[in-house]
């Protein structure tokens, strides 16, 4: 009982000296716990004002009951906040077969599709894309198709999300693109300019195929906006790609005239190759064989 009632103590409210021994006759009685109608015990405490020990309780319920409803509190409160965070990512808008991807599974599954030298290129590539955690400016993933460079985006969103509550936004270059094109008021037009016009509220911007091919002029400016705001701001961005900078500056150029945007993404960024076998290709013909 002794040990326990110390146990109880805030350390600011530690006691002096132990209790007398009339204090520790004054325990009351054992109680009945309301839930499992077992002992509920009395507690002894020092009273820092009165500078006395003194009995508290027995509480309505007994402590292991009390530890169990606050077990399920705390179960309870932790499902709530999983769920919050699974709603928060799937605001982010990656596509379902990028969006399941993390840095381990990524791993995992390379193994089952790469050998050798490729293997060791693309895991060379998951390496520095693992350690960039987002404080290096842009993160620019740059290769040929279905190397995977649309998946380490989405895992490096994926890792700054889990670790340090980054939100990202997912920005698919050529269906916004193509949705800006569309004539007349298109609802899909109004979202694609709403999405990229929004997008620096987020703490990470995903731009997914950047400069693969010519964009229209509503697209270049809003890419120009945004990425412009987010240098500013100094928030991340990953940017996956198959031109090279002076490619990408020739896209922006309309509202970029004197390639500062591009000049500031060159200056400060990490730039990942992503070469090697297309992932795409090899499951194309492995699925065939
Ligand atoms: N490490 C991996 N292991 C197994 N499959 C992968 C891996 N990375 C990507 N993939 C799969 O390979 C396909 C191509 O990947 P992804 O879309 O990321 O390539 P990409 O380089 O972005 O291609 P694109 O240039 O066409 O946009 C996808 O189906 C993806 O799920
Ligand atoms: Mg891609
Ligand atoms: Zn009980």
């Amino acid at each position: 009982m002794q040990a326990q009632a110390n146990a109880r103590q805030e350390p600011e409210a530690r006691p002096p000296r132990g209790p007398t021994p009339e204090e520790l006759a004054a325990k009351p009685p054992d109680g009945v716990c309301a839930e499992c109608r077992g002992p509920s015990v009395a507690h002894m405490i020092y009273d820092v004002f009165k500078k006395r020990h003194r009995w508290i309780g027995p509480s309505r319920i007994c402590d292991r009951c009390s530890d169990a409803v606050m077990g399920q509190e705390r179960q309870k409160a932790e499902a709530k906040q999983r769920t919050a965070a699974q709603v928060q990512w799937a605001r982010a808008g990656f596509p379902e077969d990028l969006g399941r991807w993390d840095f381990d599974q990524l791993w995992d599954a390379s193994q089952a599709w790469k050998t050798g030298d490729d293997l060791a290129r693309w895991q060379k590539a998951w390496q520095i894309v693992k350690t960039w955690h987002g404080h290096k400016g842009a993160l620019i993933l740059r290769g040929p198709v279905g190397t995977g460079k649309s998946a380490l985006a989405a895992a490096a969103a994926k890792a700054l999300f889990r670790l340090r509550s980054v939100q990202p936004v997912y920005l698919p270059v050529p269906d916004l693109n193509g949705a800006l094109g569309l004539k007349n008021r298109s609802p899909d037009r109004d979202a694609a300019r709403e999405r990229l016009w929004r997008a620096p509220e987020a703490g990470l911007l995903v731009f997914d195929d950047l400069a693969v091919s010519k964009l229209f002029v509503d697209c270049q400016r809003y890419v120009g906006i945004a990425i412009a705001r987010a240098q500013k701001e100094g928030k991340p961005m990953i940017i996956t790609t198959n031109a090279s900078l002076a490619q990408m500056a020739k896209r922006l150029a309309r509202d970029d005239e004197h390639g500062r945007v591009t000049d500031r993404l060159a200056g400060s960024s990490t730039e990942v190759l992503v070469e090697g076998e297309s992932f795409r290709c090899l499951r194309k013909t492995r699925g065939a064989a």
